[in-house]
C-alpha cells in the first residue's frame, strides 16, 4: 500500500508539473485578446484535481512513513526536507492554485481570467519546482 501511494505520487508529478506549464503558458499567450473558453476551464480543473490529488497522497504518506520524527540515516537538509519543507511549500502552492482557481472562475473578464491563472498557477509553480526532492539534489530520490 504504502509502496503503491510513493511510486503514485512520484510519477504523477508529471502530470501535474505538465498540466500546470501548459496552463500557465496557455494563460499568458491568451491573456492579451483570448478568449477564456471550456478547454482553458477543463485545463484549470484538471490541474486544480492533480495537484489535490497529490497532496493528499501526499499526507497519507507523511503519516504513514512517520516522517515527522526524521529518518537517522539522512543528513541533516534531506531530514528537513522530508519532514517540513516539502509538505509545507507544497501545501501553500496548493493552496495559491486553489486560490487562483477560484478567483479566475468568478472574475467575468476573460483577460483577468487568464491573468489570475498564470499569476497564481505561476507561483504555485515555481513553488513546487523548488522543493522537489529532484534526484541530482536528494540521494536515493527518483525521477518518476
Ligand atoms: C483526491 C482528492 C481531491 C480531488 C480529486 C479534488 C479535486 C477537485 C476538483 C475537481 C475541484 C473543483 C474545481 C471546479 O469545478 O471549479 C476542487 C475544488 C476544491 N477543492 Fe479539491 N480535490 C481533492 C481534495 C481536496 C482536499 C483534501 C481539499 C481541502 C482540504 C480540497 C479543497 C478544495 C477547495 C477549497 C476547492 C474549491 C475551489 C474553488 O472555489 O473553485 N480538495 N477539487
Ligand atoms: C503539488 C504537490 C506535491 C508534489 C508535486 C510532490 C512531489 C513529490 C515527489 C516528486 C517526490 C519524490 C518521490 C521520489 O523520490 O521518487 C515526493 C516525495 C514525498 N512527498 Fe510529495 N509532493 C507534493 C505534495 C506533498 C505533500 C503536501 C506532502 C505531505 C504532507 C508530501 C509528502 C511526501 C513524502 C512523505 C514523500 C516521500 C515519499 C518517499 O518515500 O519517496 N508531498 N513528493
Amino acid at each position: 500500500m504504502e509502496n503503491m501511494l510513493k511510486h503514485a505520487h512520484s510519477g504523477l508529478r508529471w502530470v501535474a508539473l505538465i498540466l500546470l506549464v501548459y496552463a500557465v503558458v496557455n494563460a499568458i499567450i491568451k491573456k492579451k485578446n483570448g478568449t477564456y473558453t471550456d478547454k482553458d476551464k477543463l485545463v484549470s480543473i484538471l490541474t486544480l484535481s492533480f495537484v489535490h490529488v497529490q497532496v493528499v497522497i501526499g499526507f497519507v504518506l507523511y503519516f504513514l512513513q512517520g516522517r515527522y520524527k526524521g529518518f537517522s540515516e539522512m543528513s541533516e537538509s534531506v531530514t528537513r526536507l522530508y519532514a517540513l519543507e516539502h509538505p509545507l511549500t507544497m501545501l501553500i502552492a496548493a493552496v495559491l492554485i486553489t486560490i487562483g482557481h477560484s478567483k479566475s472562475k468568478k472574475a467575468t473578464e476573460d483577460g483577468k481570467k487568464f491573468k489570475l491563472t498564470y499569476l497564481f498557477f505561476g507561483i504555485g509553480l515555481l513553488l513546487i519546482l523548488s522543493r522537489i526532492p529532484w534526484p541530482f539534489l536528494v540521494p536515493g530520490a527518483g525521477w518518476f
